[in-house]
C-alpha cells in the first residue's frame, strides 16, 4: 500500500507556485491577490478560510479576508460580491460555503464574475470544465486529479466509483474522471444517497472517490484488492485528547481498507492540503492573464 501524501505533494506544488510568483514579479507583474468572503461563525469555514489566507502568505500572494455577519441580508452580500467583481486590485475571490440558510447560495455564485471565480463554481466555468475547455477547475476535484497525476496512477479504462453528488466535489469529480484526458478516461459510476446497490458497485471499483461526509462508511468488505482510495471526508468527531476537542474522520475506514488498497489518502493530510493548493493555482492563473 502506498500512502497518497497530500501534505508532501502540496508542499512541492506550493514551492513551484512561489517560484512562479518570483518570476512574475521579476517581469514587472504584481503579486496575485486572492480575497475570501466569510459569512457567519461556522467553525469549519473559519478554519478553512484562515488556512487559505496563510497559504497565500506562504507563496507570496496578497490576500484579503472579508468577514461578514451571520445576519447579513442576501442583497447586502450580493453588493459585496459586486464590489469584489469591480475591484481591479483583486485577481480572484471565493465566497466560503455553506452560507446561512436565508441566503440563496446559487444566486451568490451566479453573481461572481466568472473570470474571478477561482473556486470554479460559476455555471459558466462548470460548463467549460464539462467541455474540457480551459477554465478554473473546482479546487477539491482539481486537487484529486493532481494527486493521481503526481503519483502516476493509471486511470484510463478503470472503473471509478464516485460516492456523493455534491456540486463542489462528487459531481465535478465524476465529470473530470470521465473526460478524454489524463487523469480521466475512466468509466465512471456516480453514486448517491438513492443508490440501492452501493456495496455491489463499490466491489467492482478500481478507484473510489468517497465524498459523502459519513465517517468510516466504506469498510474493507466493500472494496476489492488493489483499489485506489481517494477519501474526501473530513467530518469533525469529538476527541477530548485533542486541544481542539475534535479530530477529522474520513469516509473510509482507513485501518481496514488500507490493508486491501494499492493507494490510499490519509485523513487528514490527503485531499485537504491538495484542495488548498488548487485554489492558489487558480489564483495564479487569474493574475497571469492580467
Ligand atoms: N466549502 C467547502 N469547500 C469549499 C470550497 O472549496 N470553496 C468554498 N467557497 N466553500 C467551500
Amino acid at each position: 500500500m502506498i500512502l497518497l501524501d497530500g501534505k508532501k505533494t502540496s508542499f512541492e506544488i506550493k514551492e513551484e507556485i512561489a517560484e512562479e510568483v518570483t518570476k512574475l514579479i521579476a517581469r514587472g507583474g504584481k503579486k496575485p491577490h486572492l480575497a475570501a468572503v466569510l459569512v457567519g461563525n461556522n467553525g469549519a469555514s473559519i478554519t478553512y478560510v484562515n488556512a487559505k489566507v496563510k497559504d497565500c502568505e506562504e507563496v507570496g500572494f496578497d490576500s484579503s479576508l472579508i468577514k461578514l455577519s451571520e445576519t447579513i441580508s442576501e442583497k447586502e452580500l450580493l453588493e459585496e460580491v459586486e464590489k469584489l467583481n469591480s475591484d481591479d486590485a483583486i485577481d480572484g475571490f471565493i465566497v466560503q460555503l455553506p452560507l446561512p440558510k436565508h441566503i440563496d447560495e446559487q444566486k451568490v455564485i451566479m453573481a461572481i464574475d466568472p473570470t474571478k471565480d477561482v473556486d470554479g463554481f460559476h455555471p459558466q466555468n462548470l460548463g467549460k470544465m464539462a467541455l474540457n475547455l480551459p477554465t478554473f477547475l473546482p479546487a477539491t476535484p482539481m486537487g484529486i486529479m493532481d494527486l493521481l497525476d503526481r503519483y502516476n496512477i493509471e486511470t484510463g479504462g478503470k472503473h471509478c466509483v464516485v460516492v456523493g453528488r455534491s456540486h463542489i466535489v462528487g459531481l465535478p469529480a465524476s465529470i473530470l474522471m470521465g473526460r478524454n484526458s489524463y487523469p480521466g478516461n475512466a468509466t465512471v459510476t456516480l453514486t448517491h444517497s438513492r443508490t440501492s446497490n452501493l456495496k455491489e458497485i463499490l466491489q467492482t471499483a478500481d478507484i473510489i472517490i468517497a465524498a459523502l461526509g459519513k465517517p468510516d462508511f466504506i469498510t474493507a468488505d466493500m472494496v476489492k484488492d488493489g483499489v485506489v482510495i481517494i477519501d474526501v471526508g473530513t467530518t469533525r468527531v469529538v476527541d477530548k485528547s485533542k486541544k481542539s476537542g475534535y479530530k477529522l474522520k474520513g469516509d473510509v475506514d482507513f485501518a481496514g481498507v488500507s490493508k486491501k488498497a494499492s493507494y490510499i489518502t490519509p485523513v487528514p493530510g490527503g485531499v485537504g492540503p491538495m484542495t488548498r493548493v488548487s485554489l492558489l493555482k487558480n489564483t495564479l492563473i487569474t493574475a497571469r492573464t492580467k
